[in-house]
């Protein structure tokens, strides 16, 4: 994309996310959940948001679903729909943390080269990734929504891990097994890693 010489940005000039992180007393981050259809990002990030909510925190759950009704509701799933898809997700997801909001996404975010753009846009260091993991043949069983059965009837095509690569993410912060783990469970190892960095320490 070309720069724009019309464009004056003002960044520099704004309240700086620190004053927002002390006014709301947390430190805000991105806590990125990837994994295939069915495996239980969502599920996760929700009891997740319920459980920092109870404790006080300010959170924002972005997910797939909702996120391709609106904003990205032009968006397919070929794979430079996808990389647009989590482009804009990141964008969006940086605003909110520079709000001093801790923002959960559920995305799947299939290849490597896609979660490294979303890591570069937001920030390696701003960017704690949990990789909810589930074998494919668990997420077919479960099959919540009924799209591997479309998938597999080749009514839907590009379905994730049908005829759709997943890269599985070989450094992510937490892996949760949630073919062993119950959601409570995986809510509690999350706790305990992500709820040192959250915290806001007043000097
Ligand atoms: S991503 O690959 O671009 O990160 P995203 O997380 O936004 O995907 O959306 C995934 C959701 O879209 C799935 O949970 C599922 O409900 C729905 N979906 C519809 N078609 C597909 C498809 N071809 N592959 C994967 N998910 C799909």
């Amino acid at each position: 994309m070309p720069e724009n010489k019309n464009i004056h940005t003002t960044f520099d000039r704004l309240l700086k996310r620190d004053a927002k992180e002390k006014l709301l007393n947390q430190k805000s981050r991105v806590i990125w959940m990837t994994g295939l259809s069915g495996a239980g990002k969502t599920t996760i990030a929700q009891h997740f948001e319920v459980a920092l909510n109870k404790m006080g925190y300010l959170t924002q759950v972005l997910d797939g679903d909702n996120i391709r009704s609106g904003i990205n509701n032009n968006l397919g799933f070929s794979e430079e729909d996808r990389y647009e898809n989590i482009r804009r997700i990141s964008e969006v997801s940086k605003l909110l943390m520079d709000s001093g909001i801790i923002c959960i996404n559920s995305f799947i975010s299939p290849t490597n080269e896609i979660r490294d753009m979303a890591k570069k846009i937001i920030g390696e260091e701003n960017f704690i990734e949990v990789f909810v993991d589930a074998p494919i043949e668990v997420c077919e069983q479960r099959d919540v929504k009924g799209l591997y059965e479309k998938a597999r009837r080749g009514e839907i095509k590009n379905f994730t891990g049908i005829d759709s690569p997943f890269d599985i993410p070989d450094d992510a912060d937490i892996v949760l097994h949630t073919d062993k783990l119950s959601v409570d469970e995986c809510v509690e190892v999350c706790l305990q890693h992500i709820l040192p960095i959250i915290k806001y320490d007043q000097e």
